[in-house]
């Protein structure tokens, strides 16, 4: 019998391709730049499962442009890119990376948050420039990380892993999420369930850890920034559009917070122009998961869901399973 077909618009890394070549017939995306919407579809046509990224949207016209496709795999936690309805109605199983990223994703946030509290970048940059005069007392002056209030909205995987480091800087936690965690978890975490606007107004860091979704896209408003402290910074590991960009470049101008960390952007690649040339904004191009071990360990996941479902298997990380009825 011959193998299922697959695309993947992307090599991956060779562990992944491995468990792909032994098990389908793939046709790997390699150039350099990402693949054109009309190439991915018309390369879908005929293909039996998918492994795509998170700049690939799984929706109806890639569903219908792919009649034979059963599965769909995302290399990433987050799966906003795929229309999960549409693929229970075209009867296609969903599949994501959870778990495997979150320790990874939340040294990546701990990294911002320390790098825009001491100001690393303007250091590193003064250095570079060849007009740094040595050392003086009020150089660079930043914020304290360690005894202030680390206020952490969504308070899945990812948000706890941010509130487990929290604790070897003596820092005291809020956090607000759509539902509240196990009193356990609170507990061991030793974090504190506030409502949104009471973190807001009392956090010296905000740490988004939300999925995008409606309820989340633009969360970060002009409203809700105006709540923060004016020496609070915002850091955003999460996805682009949970912050309104022109209103954070608007609240930094003011200065009605003191600094903002993104690793990812509401029309990447694009950023607002009003936060390029700031100095109390870093900039960082959705890293956070970007370790070698990480991202290889996502790619096998994806790899293996697909395996898990032509071999009659529930995918392990299926987001359609019961929708779709798998047993
Ligand atoms: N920058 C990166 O490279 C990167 C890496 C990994 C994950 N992410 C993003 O981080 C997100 C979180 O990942 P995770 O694995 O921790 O997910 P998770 O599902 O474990 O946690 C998400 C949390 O958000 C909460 N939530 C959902 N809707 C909410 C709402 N409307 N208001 C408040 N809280 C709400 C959930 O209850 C949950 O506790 C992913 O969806 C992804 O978009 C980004």
């Amino acid at each position: 019998m011959s193998k299922p077909k697959v695309l993947s618009t992307r090599p991956l890394f060779p562990e992944a391709r491995a468990i792909l070549d032994q098990n389908f017939q793939t046709d790997y995306w390699t150039p350099p730049e990402r693949t054109s919407r009309a190439d991915l579809l018309k390369r879908a046509a005929d293909k039996d499962g998918l492994v795509c990224l998170l700049t690939e949207k799984v929706n109806d016209e890639l569903l219908d442009a792919a009649p034979k496709l059963r599965i769909a795999a995302t290399v990433s936690v987050g799966y906003d890119n795929v229309d999960v309805p549409a693929c229970t109605r075209h009867r296609v199983v969903a599949t994501n990376t959870p778990g495997v990223l979150d320790d990874t994703t939340a040294d990546f946030a701990w990294t911002l948050i320390m790098a825009i509290a001491r100001r690393l970048l303007e250091g590193d940059a003064w250095i570079r420039s060849g007009t740094w005069p040595g050392w003086d007392l009020d150089q660079l002056v930043g914020g304290d990380v360690w005894d202030k209030t680390l206020g952490i909205i969504g308070f899945g995987r990812i948000g706890r892993g941010v509130a487990r480091r929290a604790g070897g800087f003596n820092m005291r936690i809020l956090y607000s999420d759509a539902v509240r965690a196990p009193a356990e978890a609170e507990q061991e975490l030793h974090a504190q369930f506030v409502d949104r606007d009471t973190l807001f107004r009392e956090a010296d860091f905000i740490s988004l850890h939300v999925p995008l979704m409606p309820e989340t896209h633009h969360l970060i408003c002009a409203e809700n920034l105006e709540k923060m402290k004016r020496t609070a910074y915002l850091v955003n590991t999460s996805r682009g559009p949970v912050v309104d960009e022109a209103a954070l470049a608007q609240a930094l101008e003011n200065k009605k917070i003191a600094g903002a960390a993104l690793d990812v952007f509401e029309n990447e690649p694009k950023v607002h122009p009003a936060l390029l040339p700031r100095k109390d904004v870093i900039l960082t191009p959705h890293i956070a998961s970007a370790s070698l071990e990480t991202r290889t360990k996502m790619a096998v996941m994806a790899a293996n869901n697909l395996v898990a479902f032509f071999e009659g298997r529930r995918p392990p990380n299926a987001l359609n399973a019961d929708a779709l009825g798998l047993k």
